[in-house]
C-alpha cells in the first residue's frame, strides 16, 4: 500500500501538483459558500456529487463493512487531491477510477468531534474513488439494539443519526451541509429483517436479506441515514407510509392518519414536496431524538404515540423539513437556525391549517415559554443566544438549543406580522423556490430578504439585532391563548390553596395539562403533588411529554411514590430531550444524585450515544 506522508502532502499543497492546480482564491465557489468550520473536506478542489454504497451489516460485530464510490462533480486537474471526513473509521483501502491499484493516501491526526482527514491523491482526470472501510463498534451515528431493547423482543436492530456530523462515522465523505450528492446502495442484512434508508424504499422483506437503495434527489450527508429492525408497512395514503415493529404498526398507522393532510397543507402554504414518497419509521425507544428529517423516511421516537394524535406537531415538524432543511439548507452548523426556525415556524403554520388558529396558538405559547426558560439557562448575554452561531472548535450539538428552534421561528413571525401573511407566505415560496437543492447562509439569507421584501420591512424591526445581537428582543411575538388563560385561573386557584378536585380538567388537551404543569411552581411540595396524583393519576400517564413534565416536579419535591414510573422512564427511553431534565434536576441534591447515578449505570448501556454524552457530562460520569 503506497501511503502518503505528511511531508508529501504538504508539498503537494505547496506546489500545486505542478501548478495544474489555481490557487484557492481563484477556485470557482458557488455563491453561497463558506468555511465549514466542522468539515476538513475541500470541495472547492473536488466535489463529491454521488455515492455508491455497498455495505454489510454485522450485528455480531456491530460493524458496518463494505466500500463507498465516490463520485466527483469534475475530472480532477493534475495533484488534486480529495479530502473526505471520517471519525473512528478503519480505512482498508482506496482506490481511483474502477482501477485494482492502491492510490495515495493518508489519514490525518484526529482532532477533537470532528474526527481526521482522509487525503486521497487524484490522477488527472480522476474522476470515482472508491474506498474499503469498516465502521467501528462505537461510531457515533450507529445504534445496535439487542432484542430486548425493541418491542418485538425477538430480533436485533441497527439505526442510525447522522446529523449533525456524524455520517463520518458510518461512511468517508465531504460531511458538510454545503455538500450535495445523490446515492444508490446495496445493503446486506440478516435474512427476515427489513432494511430503510433515506431513499427509495422496499414496503416488504426480502428473502435474501439483500436491499437496493436509490436515492435521485441530491441530499446533505447528514440526512444519510440507515435502519434494519423487524419492521412491517401501512400505507396512511398514496404517497406516504408508515413502518414500525409489528406490535406497533397498527397504533403508528392510526397517530399519523393525519399525514396526507400534513402534506397537502404544507404543499398549498410552499409549493410542491419535491421528495416522492414521504414515509415515517417509529423506532425503538433509544433513539436520541423526537424525530429526524431523513428524507423520504423520518425517523420518530415511539415516545409520541399518545394514542389520541396529540403529539403529532411533532411529524409536522419533521415534514416541514423537506422545504426548511433538505430542499434549502443550512451552509454550515453555524447557520443552524435556517434549518431550525424555518422548521419550527412551518410546523406551527402546517398545524394551524389542520387544527386550527387556537391550536396552533397553544403551541407558540409553549414555544415562547421554550425559549424564555432556555435563553435565561444560557444567560441573556451569552453569545449563544445569537441566532448566528459560532461553533467553530465546539461540538455542533450544542447550538441545538430553543434560540435557533424558538428565537427562529419567532423572527419569521415578526416578519409575517410585520410584512403581511400574504406577502410573507409569497416570499417563502419564492425563497424555497430559489434556493431548492442549495445550501445557504445566514448573510445569503439577509441578502435576499433585503432584496425581495426590503420596501416592505419597517424601520422599527431591527433585524441584525434580531440575527446578530444575544438575548430576547423587546419585539418578541408573545402569543396569548384563551384557552392557557382559563388553565392560568385553576392553576391560580390551587397554587392558592385551593382543592385538587375542583380543578376542571376534564376537557384538556395535553397542551392544556403541559401548560398547567409548567406553571406550578418548581417549590410545590410532595404532599400537594400527591394530591393532583391522586386525583389525576399522573405518574401513571401513557402520554410522554405529560410523564416528564409531571416527573419533572416530582424530583425537585422529592415526591418518592412518583419513583418507580421515574425509574421505568428513564431506563426505557433514550430521547435526550425528555432525560437531560430529569438527570439536571435529579443531580442538583446529593441524594439525587446517587440515585441517579444508580438508574444510569443500568439505563446506560441502551441510551444512544448522543444521550449517553449529554448525561455522562451532566452526572460526570466517567467510563
Ligand atoms: N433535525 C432535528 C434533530 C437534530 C438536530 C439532530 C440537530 C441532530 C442535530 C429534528 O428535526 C428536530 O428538530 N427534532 C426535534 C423535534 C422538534 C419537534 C423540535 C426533537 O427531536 O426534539
Ligand atoms: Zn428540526
Amino acid at each position: 500500500m503506497r501511503r502518503l506522508t505528511p511531508a508529501m502532502l504538504l508539498l503537494l499543497a505547496a506546489c500545486g501538483g505542478g501548478g495544474a492546480t489555481p490557487p484557492a482564491e481563484e477556485a470557482a465557489a458557488p455563491p453561497e459558500a463558506a468555511p465549514d468550520p466542522h468539515s476538513f473536506a475541500n470541495p472547492e478542489v473536488a466535489r463529491v456529487e454521488r455515492l455508491e454504497l455497498e455495505l454489510e451489516v454485522d450485528f455480531a460485530a456491530r460493524r458496518l463493512a463494505g466500500e463507498v464510490e465516490l463520485e466527483l462533480s469534475a475530472p480532477a486537474a493534475a495533484g488534486d487531491t480529495l479530502v473526505l471526513d471520517t471519525h473512528r473509521l478503519e480505512i482498508l483501502g482506496v482506490t481511483l477510477d474502477g482501477g485494482d491499484a492502491e492510490a495515495r493516501w493518508e489519514l490525518g491526526a484526529e482532532q477533537p468531534h470532528l474526527g481526521r482527514p482522509l487525503t486521497v491523491v487524484l490522477e488527472p482526470d480522476s474522476r470515482r474513488v472508491r474506498v474499503r472501510y469498516r465502521s467501528d463498534p462505537a461510531a457515533e451515528a450507529l445504534q445496535w439494539l439487542d432484542p430486548e431493547q425493541t418491542a418485538g423482543g425477538s430480533r436485533p436492530f441497527l439505526l442510525s443519526q447522522s446529523q449533525a456530523i456524524l455520517a463520518r462515522t458510518w461512511v468517508p465523505c465531504q460531511d458538510t451541509p454545503a455538500v450535495r450528492f445523490t446515492y444508490s446502495a446495496t445493503v446486506r442484512v440478516p435474512p427476515g429483517l427489513l432494511a430503510l434508508m433515506s431513499a427509495e424504499n422496499p414496503t416488504a422483506t426480502s428473502d435474501d436479506g439483500v436491499y437496493r437503495f436509490e436515492m435521485p434527489q441530491p441530499i446533505p450527508s447528514y440526512l444519510l441515514a440507515l435502519a434494519v429492525g423487524e419492521l412491517e408497512f401501512r400505507a396512511l395514503g398514496p404517497r406516504s407510509g408508515v413502518y414500525a415493529e409489528p406490535p406497533l404498526v397498527e397504533a403508528a398507522a392510526a397517530e399519523f392518519a393525519d399525514v396526507p393532510a400534513m402534506i397537502a397543507a404544507a404543499e398549498r402554504l410552499y409549493g410542491p414536496y419535491r421528495w416522492g414518497r414521504y414515509d415515517l419509521l417509529v423506532l425503538p425507544p433509544s433513539f436520541p431524538f423526537g424525530g429526524m428529517e431523513n428524507p423520504r423516511l423520518t425517523f420518530l421516537t415511539p415516545t409520541i404515540l399518545a394514542g389520541d394524535r396529540s403529539l403529532v406537531s411533532l411529524v409536522a415538524h419533521e415534514l416541514a423539513h423537506s422545504w426548511s432543511g433538505n430542499l434549502v439548507t443550512n451552509a454550515t452548523w453555524n447557520d443552524f437556525w435556517l434549518n431550525e426556525g424555518f422548521t419550527s415556524y412551518i410546523e406551527n403554520r402546517i398545524m394551524e391549517e389542520i387544527e386550527g388558529a387556537e391550536y396552533a396558538e397553544m403551541l407558540r405559547s409553549l414555544s415562547l415559554q421554550d425559549l424564555e426558560q432556555e435563553a435565561g439557562e444560557i444567560g441573556l448575554d451569552s453569545p449563544d443566544t445569537r441566532l448566528a452561531l459560532e461553533l467553530a472548535g465546539r461540538n455542533p450539538d450544542d447550538g441545538m438549543t430553543a434560540i435557533a428552534y424558538d428565537k427562529g421561528a419567532a423572527l419569521l413571525r415578526r416578519l409575517e406580522e410585520a410584512v403581511g401573511r400574504e406577502r410573507w407566505d409569497e416570499f417563502l415560496r419564492a425563497y424555497f423556490d430559489a434556493n431548492a437543492f442549495r445550501s445557504i447562509t445566514t448573510a445569503g439569507f439577509e441578502r435576499q430578504l433585503r432584496e425581495r421584501l426590503g420596501d416592505a420591512l419597517p424601520d422599527d424591526l431591527d433585524l441584525d439585532g434580531w440575527i446578530h445581537a444575544p438575548g430576547l428582543p423587546a419585539d418578541l411575538p408573545r402569543p396569548g391563548s384563551a384557552a392557557f388563560e382559563r388553565v392560568d385561573a385553576q392553576l391560580a386557584a390551587w397554587t392558592g390553596g385551593g382543592d385538587a378536585g375542583a380543578i376542571q380538567a376534564s376537557a384538556w388537551t395535553t397542551h392544556e395539562w403541559l401548560h398547567f404543569l409548567r406553571g406550578l411552581p418548581r417549590d410545590t411540595p410532595a404532599e400537594r403533588l400527591a394530591e393532583l396524583d391522586r386525583r389525576f393519576a399522573l405518574s401513571d400517564t401513557g402520554n410522554s411529554e405529560i410523564l416528564a413534565a409531571w416527573l419533572e416536579l416530582a424530583v425537585h419535591a422529592g415526591y418518592r411514590p412518583a419513583y418507580p414510573a421515574l425509574e421505568r422512564f428513564l431506563t426505557s427511553v433514550g430521547r435526550r430531550k425528555f432525560l437531560k431534565p430529569l438527570y439536571t434536576a435529579l443531580a442538583e441534591t446529593e441524594d439525587g444524585k446517587t440515585w441517579a447515578r444508580r438508574v444510569y449505570a443500568t439505563a446506560r448501556p441502551g441510551y444512544h450515544a448522543i444521550s449517553r454524552n449529554t448525561i455522562d457530562e451532566i452526572l460526570g460520569w466517567e467510563g
